[in-house]
């Protein structure tokens, strides 16, 4: 193990314990005592389900921890009768890796009988009884409402049961990528019960210690519902070739806390710890452009452990419906000892406050009264204050990537849902690609070679100069990423970009080699890497600081192995929660989501390597992903959706962009205008590479094809992910033929290649 890999680890231990989220703790249950007797129940103690499967958990390791021995391991009694019959059950029993096309695992696994001889022997050995819940989950490989899946199996409700029944104390510990169904909680009555989602490498024994000491200082970025049903998401999920965000922006809390507040068991930002704080805020100062708190944490419990500041915002009556609170900042404690107190300086813009008007296209912050509220989860109210704004501030837009038909979407409830029609594209018209730069006609004339790649970087020319002199062909060439395990660069990569064609590479450009991520380094070859705790868990962490420090060591990671850029992190809102890829991201909140993003960025550029926000947008479903059309109001695509991308460029500089593979509004991720050139690029003034996801359709979503690299190009992305041999043009795309024919013009061509050179200046030639 090499040591970039190993502070890796380090800091993903770290993030191990303080990612997990305590929900129940009834008496004092945990921590376990020195020497007490405990029996661990589930197969998920050996077989720990360290991360989620597909594209953002293919991490090959030199080890993995569980829980079972490192419990073994700690001042806690094992018992070792069932220690022994699980060990032996697994290993006659080993793990299933048929999960079907880019999943290593089923939803869930074969768990054995524990007849009641069994369980007798072991609770009159053991007073306490530790229950393992195990699920996986990832690309191309979406949950379900069902036994195995969100549901407990009538096995796992049975064990429980008997559990319960026979120990004294029982400890419930979910394995698990994203939340499940938590009915079993009122139902069976566990005394604790922990989301130890999955904590990568270090997920087993970082679990043992917080069951024992370590206290757990995480915290929900999810609603957890009374059932799936609840979540409004949950009608029309599971929709074949179109998928219509009825619930608009009223996602996660927002829905939950603002219409009915009921249907909630845990709330979103709760979890609780070994010990108890007192929040009480000193100051507060409301600037023009600013928000400032001083805001004092007091530990006023008995054992060491980290508070988490929430601050969420009440505005004041609008013209639009809004939620009834959302979350503009947080902040974490050090870890305090008992009496101790630490003063929190909390600074945010006034923009965190703004939400979008689709019916007069405004982006707007409204005047009037606002109350801050401050405290441990959205509905902890520690501590409140008011601000009062004398005037609206408003943005003008353009309406951009609209629907082009009108479908209901959600404003209120009176006794039931309370729908309007969502405001449709201008002229019906909405996401189409191009069709608003001016062509440039084809010259066909070859260009002198004369310039090599490093007087840009020497600023002997300027990058225009430089692309004046490529020909078009190499132009081209340019524009598509070759993989995957592409020769060109280090073996087993993602992808190899730049300096892919023998024209491209006479003139001096490098290949920058680009792979998966987010949760640590992927290679197809069978090297080995370390392997983080999921994004779910890393923002259950609420910890930037260690988010940014864990990239910083992925990036180290990436230096040793000439890995120039990271295909991660993940930004999806966590819409529904069956969503496949929920494990890649970070929450149900933008903000979180935006602010966790950012702190990987800024760690993977603290070693002048970069990272990759993907996929924009709305990618919330793996089933059938490709083909899908998303059907949103332009509301919630900006104050949902994309939200989280934004708050990553208030916070970070990203470099790279990867489109999803669906289509939204009718228009494909990869080749839509509006998306690309108007909002991301225009509005927020994105000035990186905008790449596809891999083999991604292009085009309208009635015809898209994986060809139609010209529509990419007309939309404002600039590389095309991926082919396997970008000179003989394996794909087959479009882009020359297009340019011969003016349907793509040259400065569009150029536009592509400029983005894609500059990032190749700012990672491959670095100082
Ligand atoms: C995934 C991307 C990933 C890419 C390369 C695609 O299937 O959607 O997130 O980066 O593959 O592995």
């Amino acid at each position: 193990m090499t040591e970039a890999v190993k502070k890796t680890l380090a800091a993903s231990h770290r993030a191990a314990i303080d990612g997990i989220v305590m929900l129940e703790n009834k008496n004092g249950a945990l921590p376990l005592r020195n020497g007490e007797s405990a029996a661990v129940f589930g197969r998920s103690q050996i077989d720990y389900n360290a991360g989620g499967t597909g594209s953002g958990g293919l991490v090959n390791t030199e080890y993995q921890t569980d829980i079972l021995s490192s419990l073994e391991k700690s001042d806690v009694e094992v018992n070792r009768t069932l220690a022994a019959f699980y060990r032996d059950w697994v290993s006659k029993n080993p793990v299933s890796t048929d999960g079907g096309t880019c999943s290593s695992r089923p939803l869930s696994q074969k768990e054995p009988q524990i007849d009641e001889e069994l369980m007798k022997k072991v609770s009159a050995e053991s007073e306490t009884a530790i229950v393992v819940i195990g699920r996986s989950a990832g690309e191309e490989h979406d949950s379900v409402n069902a036994p195995g899946g969100f549901l407990l199996t009538e096995d796992e409700t049975e064990l429980l049961k008997a559990a319960r029944g026979h120990f004294k104390k029982l400890i419930v510990l979910l394995n698990v990528p994203s939340v499940i169904d938590m009915g079993f909680v009122g139902e069976i009555g566990p005394d604790a019960v922990l989301y130890i989602w999955q904590g990568g490498q270090e997920g087993g024994a970082a679990a043992a210690e917080a069951l024992c000491r370590a206290s757990p200082s995480g915290r929900l970025t999810d609603t957890i519902a009374l059932s799936y049903a609840d979540y409004p998401s949950s009608e029309g999920f599971d929709a074949k070739d179109r998928i219509y965000y009825n619930e608009d922006i009223f996602v996660g809390y927002r829905y939950f806390e603002t219409f009915c507040p009921e249907k909630v068991l845990y709330p979103f930002g709760f979890g609780l710890s070994y010990t108890d704080f007192e929040i009480s805020c000193r100051a507060a100062v409301f600037a023009e452009q600013n928000i400032s708190l001083t805001v004092d944490v007091k530990n006023i419990g008995a054992a060491p452990g980290r508070e988490i500041v929430q601050i969420y915002a009440e505005p004041p009556k609008s013209k639009m419906p809004r939620p009834k609170r959302s979350l503009v900042e947080f902040a974490k404690t050090k870890t305090l000892a008992p009496g101790e107190t630490q003063t929190l300086r909390i600074k945010f813009p006034l923009s965190r406050l703004k939400y979008y008007d689709d019916k007069n296209s405004e982006q707007r912050i409204d005047g009037g009264e606002y109350k801050l509220i401050i405290g441990k989860n959205i509905r902890d109210k520690s501590c409140s204050v008011r601000m009062k704004l004398s005037k609206d501030i408003i943005k003008k837009r353009g309406r951009l990537a609209a629907p082009k038909e009108p479908f209901r979407r959600l404003i209120g409830f009176d006794g039931g849902p309370i729908y309007e029609d969502a405001p449709t594209a201008q002229g019906g018209k909405s996401g189409a690609a191009g069709g608003k730069t001016k062509r440039k006609a084809f010259s066909g004339i070859a260009r002198p070679r004369k310039y090599k790649f490093e007087d840009v970087k020497s600023g002997g020319i300027t990058l225009d100069e430089f692309v004046d002199a490529v020909s078009d062909k190499d132009l081209a060439c340019l524009c598509r990423g070759e993989g995957m395990g592409s020769k060109l660069v280090r073996p087993g990569t993602g992808a190899a970009f730049g300096g892919v064609s023998k024209g491209l590479q006479k003139l001096g450009i490098p290949c920058a080699a680009a792979t998966d991520g987010p949760s640590g380094l992927r290679f197809d070859n069978g090297d080995k890497a370390a392997l983080a705790p999921i994004g779910t868990m890393l923002a259950c962490t609420w910890d930037i600081e260690l988010i940014e420090e864990i990239y910083s060591c992925i990036g180290g990671e990436m230096i040793e192995n000439d890995i120039d850029m990271l295909l991660g992190p993940g930004l999806n809102i966590h819409r529904n929660p069956l969503c496949g890829r929920n494990f890649e991201y970070y929450s149900e909140d933008p903000y979180i989501s935006g602010a966790a993003a950012a702190a990987a960025l800024r760690g993977l550029e603290s070693r002048g390597v970069c990272g990759t926000l993907k996929h924009i947008a709305a990618n919330n479903r793996e089933e059938g992903r490709k083909g899908l059309d998303t059907v949103l109001s332009e509301r919630a695509l900006r104050e949902i959706y994309l939200r989280p991308l934004e708050y990553a460029m208030e916070l970070s500089e990203p470099k790279a962009i990867m489109t999803a593979y669906n289509g939204l509004n009718g228009e494909m991720c990869g080749s839509n205008y509006e998306l690309i050139t108007e909002i991301i690029r225009g509005e927020f003034g994105f000035s990186g590479m905008v790449m596809t996801d891999w083999w991604a359709f292009l085009g309208p979503c009635s015809a898209s094809s994986t060809k139609n690299s010209a529509a990419m190009l007309r939309a404002g992305g600039d590389i095309y992910m991926v082919t396997k041999n970008s000179e003989k043009n394996s794909g087959g795309d479009n882009t020359l033929k297009e340019l011969k024919s003016g349907n793509l013009s040259s400065d569009e061509l150029r536009r592509a290649a400029k983005n894609i050179l500059k990032l190749i200046i700012n990672i491959v030639i670095r100082d």
